[in-house]
């Protein structure tokens, strides 16, 4: 191939032949998409639609100068203008922004808004992360309580829950205020200083410049190090204190299973007080399907008044690989419930009246304009997965008799030709 796909991307097409690449298929997405509007519109939130890329400066700010995606990860580059912008490598900052400018959080109906859509990340490509990949993504701004976070944990698990998930862990934690984050900073490098040695070389970069995310690392003797360490909820304020205990409660009031986690850190600068994570033993080393949490700070950090806000973003890839892996039911792809075989001239014109009488009527309808076998044109029909073939020829169009085909079970269905289209309709053909 001349012209290949870019590395740690792909296309999302009617129907990927490979079975490892099932995911990709466009009608999974659809339904994964719509189940997410749905359910949006339910807990009340609506749709933002940001730019893809923004200027760089507000995810050096927004995410953090430290953070693994400002430093290795962002797709930068120069415009015409000589100015730097990035591909969003996420959508929080980017709506904090236009939340800012267009003062948003004034009007009740964008306090709580969210986004579909691509996210670029330079990251080494494997099963599960890619360079491009996709986020569904709330943020409700303006409320600063506890009441506020258990609603997006919630409206996350709802999802899953409706995508049929299972086996999911939703760990959550507190990560206080900045004053918490440097008292227990310095606290985690005493405890780790005699052993920096044994540390793993990325700890080891991490203990000057961003030592809380020492906590995350997957390295098993780091982990091993971190055993004894002092536990970030011993340093939290009174106020987050308190706010994690009602976050806690509430979340066991409506009856979410939740693991509280000391060691969970968000690899993003802009946390305060709760942080979340939602993840799936499916999805080996990328286990994360979906992780947020409050950012109070965000704002003034970027210009903009105070304003408490928590939100979410899930992986689509993710979700969808989930499901996939748990076998759990999709529907099916759309498929044509008519698939007519016109034989001759005059049958294609009696065709051509058919299909589109029964398109305007909201009936999927395909036709073999120019059928050259009949059994091959019965292939294209299953293999298109329609429901019905009908073979229109001179005799048919003469006697005014049809017989259509079953195609699943090979049943045959005599019929006036008068009455196909309202036996069409009669099936209610969208409910499947
Ligand atoms: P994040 O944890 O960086 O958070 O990403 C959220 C989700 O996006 C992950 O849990 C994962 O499912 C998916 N994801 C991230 N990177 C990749 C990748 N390279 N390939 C495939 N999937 C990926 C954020 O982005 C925050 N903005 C979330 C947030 C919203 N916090 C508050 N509001």
């Amino acid at each position: 191939m001349k012209n290949p796909i870019a590395k740690g991307v792909f296309d999302i097409v009617p129907h990927d032949p490979s079975p490892e690449g099932v995911w990709r298929s466009s009608h999974l997405w659809q339904y994964v998409e719509e189940t997410i509007r749905s359910l949006a519109n339910v807990y009340g939130y609506r749709e933002i639609r940001t730019p893809i890329f923004e200027r760089t400066e507000l995810f050096v700010r927004g995410v953090g100068d430290s953070s693994d995606i400002v430093t290795k990860e962002m797709y930068t580059f120069e415009d015409r203008g000589g100015r730097l912008m990035t591909l969003r490598p996420e959508g929080t900052a980017a709506v904090m922004r236009a939340v800012i400018e267009k003062r948003l959080e004034q009007q009740p109906a964008s306090q709580k808004l969210f986004y579909i859509g691509p996210m670029f990340r330079y990251e080494r490509p494997q099963a599960g992360r890619y360079r491009q990949h996709h986020q569904f993504g709330v943020e409700a701004v303006g409320d600063p309580s506890p009441e506020q976070d258990v609603e997006v944990i919630d409206l996350l698990c709802e999802l899953y829950q409706r995508l049929g998930l299972k086996n999911l862990t939703v760990m959550v934690n507190s990560v206080g205020d900045a004053k918490t984050r440097k008292e227990y900073g310095e606290a985690l490098r005493t405890h780790l200083s005699p052993s920096f040695d044994q540390l793993s070389a990325e700890s080891q970069i991490r203990f000057e410049k961003n030592v809380l995310r020492i906590l995350d690392s997957k390295d098993q003797n780091d982990q091993k190090l971190l055993e004894k360490a002092p536990s970030i909820l011993d340093f939290l304020t009174e106020e987050s204190k308190e706010h994690f205990v009602r976050v806690q409660a509430l979340l066991k009031k409506i009856g979410r299973k939740f693991v509280a986690q000391p060691n969970l850190v968000r690899g993003l600068d802009y946390y305060t007080n709760t942080v979340f994570e939602i993840t799936s033993g499916e999805l080996g080393s990328q286990n994360a399907v979906g992780a947020g949490g409050r950012y109070d700070g965000l704002s003034p950090l970027l210009g903009g008044p105070p304003l408490p806000a928590i939100g979410f973003a899930t992986g689509i890839e993710r979700m969808i690989q989930t499901c996939l892996a748990q076998n759990t039911p999709f529907p099916k792809a759309p498929h044509p419930l008519l698939f007519l075989i016109p034989l001759g001239e005059r049958a294609k014109d009696r065709a051509i009246d058919l299909s589109y009488e029964l398109r305007h009527q909201n009936v999927a309808t395909e036709i073999q304009w120019h059928p050259k076998k009949v059994g091959t044109a019965l292939q294209r029909a299953t293999q298109l997965n329609a429901t019905y073939a009908l073979i229109l020829g001179e005799n048919e169009l003469d006697s005014g008799s049809i017989t259509l085909k079953e195609l699943a079970t090979r049943r045959e269905i005599p019929l006036p030709l008068t009455d196909l289209i309202d036996f069409l309709l009669g099936l209610n053909p969208t409910s499947d």
